[in-house]
């Protein structure tokens, strides 16, 4: 079959054998991939000396065959991958046995993928293959950074910078479902305008003065994932005693933090990373129940999968990149 890989540091399109489903196991015929951030990252983790990997995280596909034992899935069921894996009950923190799919395991950028069918949930039907490709990972840290650690209220404000982000695109959506105030920032007017077209209330030039320009807002929730660029400004902007989630940072790890200015504003401040099983199902039904749909950018064939990744890298688009794999 055809896959993506990164071997010895080279990124290429390869041809590589078949996998075979094992007890348990589920082997799809992946219909589109979703690209993350994280894509972007492997291969300067892995270094230059290891073997084939398919790279990838989410996907999308039918059921070709089941291994033993495999009670949930049939043959033509159409599923999404969840990526997050063996990490089922909604807890404070991963367990240990949690990894993301597409390193070390193989992950989507191929025409077939074996995965246990713990590890597979039926594809939302008001979804298209190339939304449901892209659903998993960033609608699942959104979700979890949202809801089960943000605790957003109805009643809330929400800020959050970065509009154009995968993940934020759902964030947007989700708060706007729930019917919160959503207050969003961007660089660019183009992905200001679109972040109005999918709901947000207010947006904000990532580059003006914000405590200026929030001056009659009282911002309860802030949704941080452009890191060092923004995380100090986000959290001046923030009224005292809310709310701060963290789950990324684009732009810099490390940040100058003022503690005494944080512990007399009586803040919270919450780390999250994508999201258990309980999670994702719940996401799922609150994209159905809400009839929302992810924003895709732009879809490309797996053969022009580094193409994908460079525009990625760039930082243009608005929402998710997907990858048609099997028209
Ligand atoms: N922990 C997890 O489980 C998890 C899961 C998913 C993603 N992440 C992380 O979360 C982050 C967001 O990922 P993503 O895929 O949603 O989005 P992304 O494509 O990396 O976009 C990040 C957004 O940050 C803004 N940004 C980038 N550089 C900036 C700068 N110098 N100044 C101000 N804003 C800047 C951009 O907004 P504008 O272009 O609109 O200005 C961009 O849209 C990444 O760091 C990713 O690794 C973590």
């Amino acid at each position: 079959m055809k896959a993506f890989v990164i071997e010895y540091g080279e990124q290429k399109i390869k041809e590589m054998e078949n996998p075979v489903v094992e007890k348990g196991d589920v082997l799809i015929s992946l219909k589109t991939a979703g690209l993350n951030r994280r894509d972007t990252y492997i291969s300067g983790r892995r270094g230059n000396d290891k073997e084939a990997l398919i790279i990838g995280s989410d996907g999308a596909g039918v059921v070709e065959s089941i291994g033993e034992n495999v009670t949930r899935f049939q043959v033509g069921d159409e599923v999404i991958i969840n990526p997050s894996l063996r990490w089922y009950e909604k807890t404070d923190a991963p367990p240990k046995e949690f990894d993301i799919l597409g390193m070390p395991d193989h992950g989507t950028f191929a025409e077939k993928i074996v995965i246990s069918e713990e590890q597979l949930e039926r594809k939302p039907k008001h979804l298209t293959w190339e939304e449901a490709g892209v659903l998993a990972l960033a609608g699942l840290t959104g979700y979890r950074a949202l809801f089960t650690k943000g605790q957003i209220q109805s009643t809330d404000t929400v800020f959050i910078p970065g509009a154009g982000g995968g993940v934020v695109t759902y964030l947007i959506q989700f708060a706007k479902a729930l019917g919160a105030k959503v207050i969003v920032t961007s660089r660019s007017e183009e992905k200001r305008q679109k972040a109005k077209e999918i709901g947000a209330d207010l947006v904000l030039d990532t580059n003006s003065d914000w405590k200026e320009k929030l001056v009659n807002e009282t911002i309860d929730l802030v949704i941080e994932s452009v890191g060092g660029a923004t995380f100090n400004r986000s959290l001046e902007v923030l009224k005292k005693g809310g709310r701060i989630v963290t789950f990324g940072s684009s732009t810099n790890d490390e940040i100058h933090f003022n503690l005494r200015s944080f512990f007399y504003g009586q803040y919270h401040l919450f780390g999250t990373t994508m999201g258990s099983r309980e999670e994702l199902r719940e996401m799922l039904q609150f994209v159905e129940k809400n009839g929302i749909h992810p924003v895709v950018d732009q879809t490309f064939n797996l053969s022009e999968a580094q193409t994908a990744l460079d525009y990625l890298s760039e930082g243009n688009q608005f929402g998710k990149l997907a990858l048609y794999i099997i028209n």
